[in-house]
């Protein structure tokens, strides 16, 4: 029996891991999130993971609230770097693998083609510097690592989708940001992509996002059009809607190692959101 633990198991991507593996034999999951396993804590993190002594660990735990960490430094720092390196540590003080998710936020944007693994990082937010460290924390204290950088990500949880469908119910406009370019990514595609390398040795940092891109604006138009709703898109600028936090403005990702390893290939965008949308109507 192979233990994995999971930490922040009750987000997006930590329900879908649990879904995905929910039938699968030979697998004993430990599912933790904040109030079990505070992950910036390192006692609690040792003790859990040299008590049980895992297979390998999932780390879905994160703080995602990209605004947010523009004035909530300490705790992004807490969260999002001190967390991996306490999970790089424990994992290997017992040997075990350890799965880190990262984002396209690492990116500054500016390159026109898609960025490759090995591209130099350039994070423009308190968020992407916060997940651009904790990479070189897992990298530095963990040798049995597997890094993702995803996108866009949405699954059963808060996320694009389910606000564009929300505000679809009373608004017959929503205004969306239309120069901002990347690639929306289900947990359902991630989860296969994350199962495909975690019983091999394919250890590395790898870009996981959907095949194809687009605005937030064509994603939106996207959503609304599989939902059957006629709510109309107003595209916007990244600097009209002025958030706090910088996004890139392209950060469109070659998922250049899953092609290279063959371990997985991942569905256009399109056939990802329709799955998703197609499972909300049953
Ligand atoms: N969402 C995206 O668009 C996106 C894009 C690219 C990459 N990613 C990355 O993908 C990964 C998964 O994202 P997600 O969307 O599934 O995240 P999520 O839905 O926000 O889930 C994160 C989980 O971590 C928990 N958590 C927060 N602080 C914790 C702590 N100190 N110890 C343990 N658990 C803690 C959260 O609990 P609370 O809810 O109670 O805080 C939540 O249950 C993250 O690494 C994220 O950075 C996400």
């Amino acid at each position: 029996m192979k233990k994995i633990i999971v930490t922040g198991c009750n987000g997006q991507l930590g329900r879908e891991i649990n879904k995905y593996y929910a039938d699968k034999r030979g697998l004993e999951f430990i599912n933790t999130d904040v109030d079990e396993l505070d992950i910036t804590n390192i006692d609690e993190v040792c003790e859990l993971v040299q008590g049980e002594k895992p297979y390998a660990i999932i780390n879905c735990a994160a703080y995602t609230a990209v605004d947010a960490c523009e004035t909530n430094k300490d705790i992004a720092f807490k969260v999002n770097v001190l967390g991996p390196r306490n999970l790089a540590i424990a994992a290997q003080s017992v040997g075990a693998k350890l799965v880190h998710i990262s984002t396209d936020y690492v990116f500054d944007g500016t390159k026109e083609e898609p960025y490759m693994e090995y591209d130099a990082t350039n994070p423009q937010s308190v968020y992407g510097v916060t997940k651009a460290r904790a990479e070189e924390m897992v990298r530095q204290f963990c040798h049995r690592y597997f890094i993702l950088r995803t996108a866009w990500l949405y699954g059963d949880g808060k996320n694009f989708v389910k606000t564009m469908l929300r505000l679809a119910e009373d608004h017959d406009t929503v205004t969306v940001v239309g120069d901002q370019f990347g690639t929306p990514t289900s947990t359902a595609q991630l989860v296969k992509a994350i199962d495909s390398i975690l019983f091999t040795e394919n250890y590395g940092t790898y870009h996981a996002t959907c095949e194809g891109s687009c605005s937030w604006a064509d994603f939106a138009e996207e959503i609304f059009r599989l939902a059957g709703k006629d709510t109309r898109v107003v595209r916007t600028t990244t600097e009209e809607y002025g958030a706090p936090a910088a996004r890139p403005l392209h950060s469109v990702l070659e998922n250049y190692m899953f092609k290279m390893t063959g371990a997985y290939t991942f569905c256009d965008w399109h056939d990802a959101i329709k799955e998703y949308i197609d499972d909300m109507k049953l």
